[in-house]
């Protein structure tokens, strides 16, 4: 939820920062605007839309060559999409230039003091008040860093900050509040970005920061110190991958890349769990067997696809553990007051991290005493570094708005807590285990199975290039992976979509269908229990009241062809384990079906990857 880029060293501050928009475009594209240092001035250009658009502005209108920068992509908040509400914001002198992810609470009562003394503010935003306000104490005579720390205690809400001062060319400070920031150490240069996608271009070494923290960079250094001034450290870590994974590498969208990538991330997220005697081990689980052991409950907290990740997990650890396992939308969650002692366990599932509604869920937790697991991708993002223990999924970056490598390896990470609970607690046998990791090692080779097939997916998709409204149905684990199939539509082609599980037609939701609707429906595997039986009852009676039923079914069900109209395969493998493959004809279909719409994938219409607001 808007990208930050920060930058001083020997090179053209403006490319290394319209770059680093560019990486970070993702998590924002209302506007973008970038502010330069030069000759004892800022200067700055900003345009609504997409980064293209600032690009064209500064190729029309070039700004003065110049070794300091700061911009910023836009997910709006405060105020229209507009020209004016881009940032960077500008002091009433112009001295002083800042750039902001996140919402100032106090805005309104800082911008009333400010108005009453003259002020005038030029935009609707809450940003723009930090300018004038760090522009007047630097006019009162203190350094841009002090200048962060005084403001930076005057504001409520959740911030990242980053500013320039036209008098002082060297240095650029920011200052993080419950919003993402990180610092990319260079060779006489250094780096600020939203992530490390800001920077990896040029260094994979960084620094991540806690809450309330300031950070100046010059060409020679970092110092890190509180809001209060006093001197603070931040950790230094080396990224594990470099500048390829955050590129297209020839496909038309990263979504399309990352979904083919997903062979390879499963494999990853699955690679050191076992030791050489066939345990299970988690390496950064931080959270002891013996604590594990006093678990009585589990409380799985998560937003969107994340969401439909843990109720996935509900199934697989309920089964292997008895341990029994709610699942809340992380947004809901602190509002009902949830019972939570210290033998509950709160998993909390977020590729990002920086999640608020999960942040503020887990810090909820905490308060009351239960123990916090998060199961996260990005390494030093906020909601592993304030959990007890963390998972992380090894997918590489996610850079898609839609989760796709993002979602299978939660699931795998969620598949391994199930496990090692079990394997702590003496539910399931040591070989009972080793046959479950024996099966999810099998994972990689079955998705690419899947997306062998893709040409018959894509077929589907343009063939429902004009539909209103799809459904997806559901049993067991297939019923959030149907919640998932229309979570990606609806966000990449706008079209209605819904989930639902298959028993519950019957009470409400047949009466949607109608002739010629798509019903895309998740066929379990066959098995000893009556989902499979259950599941075909519901297709035939979507089917005799018209829909028209495109089945994921798996390989070598013969019962389900004379029902479908349009029979995708899947490979044979467990049923806790189908969402791993029957997800991805669903990825592909939504992908293909927005694009033949003229969508643009990566970046869909009010969306933002990392959404860092409540
Ligand atoms: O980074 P997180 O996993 O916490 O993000 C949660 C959701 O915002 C995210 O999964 C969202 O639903 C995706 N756009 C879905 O594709």
């Amino acid at each position: 939820m808007c990208g930050i880029v920060g930058y001083v060293g020997a090179r053209q501050a403006q490319d290394v920062v319209v770059e680093g928009l560019r990486r970070l475009e993702y998590r924002g594209y209302d506007s973008a605007g970038i502010a330069l240092v030069h000759d004892g001035r800022v200067a700055s250009a900003k345009r609504a839309g997409k980064l293209v658009n600032l690009e064209k502005e500064v190729a029309g209108n070039p700004l003065p060559t110049s070794s300091t920068g700061i911009g910023h992509t836009r997910w709006a908040t405060h105020g229209a999409p507009n020209d004016a509400n881009a940032h960077p914001h500008l002091g009433r002198e112009r001295r002083v230039a800042v750039v902001h992810n996140g919402i100032i609470e106090n805005f309104a009562q800082l911008r009333g003091e400010l108005e009453s003394v003259g002020h005038e503010m030029s935009s609707e935003t809450d940003t723009e008040v930090t300018a004038h306000l760090l522009e007047l104490e630097v006019q009162a005579g203190h350094d841009l860093t002090v200048a962060m720390q005084r403001v930076c205690c005057r504001l409520e809400g959740a911030f990242t900050l980053v500013a320039v001062d036209g008098a002082d060319p060297d240095r650029v400070v920011a200052a993080r509040r419950n919003s993402p920031l990180v610092v990319g150490l260079g060779e006489g240069e250094n780096f600020l970005g939203s992530d490390v996608a800001a920077f990896i271009e040029h260094t994979r070494e960084a620094m991540e920061l806690d809450q309330d923290q300031v950070v100046t960079i010059t060409r020679e250094g970092v110092e890190v110190s509180g809001f209060d001034g006093s001197p603070a450290q931040g950790r230094r870590y080396h990224v594990d991958w470099d500048l390829t994974a955050a590129e297209k590498d020839g496909h038309d969208w990263f979504m399309r890349k990352e979904i083919y990538e997903q062979p390879r991330a499963v494999a990853d997220s699955l690679l050191g769990r076992r030791t050489p005697e066939g345990l299970l081990q988690l390496d950064e689980m931080r959270l002891s067997d013996d604590e594990l052991r006093e678990v009585d409950k589990i409380i799985i907290i998560a937003a969107g696809t994340s969401f439909y990740a843990g109720m996935v997990a509900k199934y697989a650890i309920e089964h292997w553990t008895r341990i029994p396992v709610e699942v809340e939308l992380a947004s809901e969650f602190r509002y009902r007051d949830p019972i939570l002692t210290q033998s509950t366990l709160v998993v909390a599932i977020s590729q990002s991290g920086e999640t608020a509604d999960t942040l503020q869920a887990i810090r909820h937790a905490r308060v009351q005493r239960a123990k916090v697991l998060a199961i996260c991708n990005t390494n030093g993002s906020t909601i592993p570094r304030e959990s007890d223990g963390v998972i992380y999924t090894h997918a590489g970056p996610e850079i898609g708005v839609a989760s796709t490598k993002g979602y299978l390896t939660q699931l795998v990470a969620c598949y391994l807590l199930a496990l090692y609970l079990a394997q702590v607690k003496g539910t399931r046998f040591g070989d009972e285990i080793g046959e479950v990791m024996d099966q999810l090692d099998q994972m990689p080779a079955h998705i690419e199975t899947v997306l062998a097939n893709d040409q018959q997916v894509y077929d589907l998709a343009r063939d429902h290039f004009d539909s209103s409204s799809v459904l997806f149905l559901g049993r067991h684990a297939g019923y959030p992976v149907a919640l998932e199939g229309a979570l990606k539509l609806k966000e990449l082609a706008y079209i209605h979509a819904e989930g639902f599980a298959a028993g519950e037609l019957k009470h409400g939701p047949i009466a949607l269908i109608e002739d010629g609707l798509p019903v895309l429906c998740i066929v379990p595997p066959r098995g000893r229990d009556q989902l499979h039986a259950k599941m075909l009852s519901g297709i035939q009676e979507v089917r005799a009241r018209g829909a028209r039923t495109i089945c994921l079914a798996e390989e070598g069900d013969e019962s389900i062809t004379p029902y479908a109209d349009e029979l995708i395969r899947l490979p044979q493998v467990p049923v806790l384990l189908q969402p791993l493959v029957a997800v991805v004809p669903l990825q592909l279909f939504a992908c293909e079906l927005a694009t033949a719409m003229g969508h643009d994938v990566d970046q869909p219409r009010n969306l933002a990857k990392s959404v860092t607001v409540e």
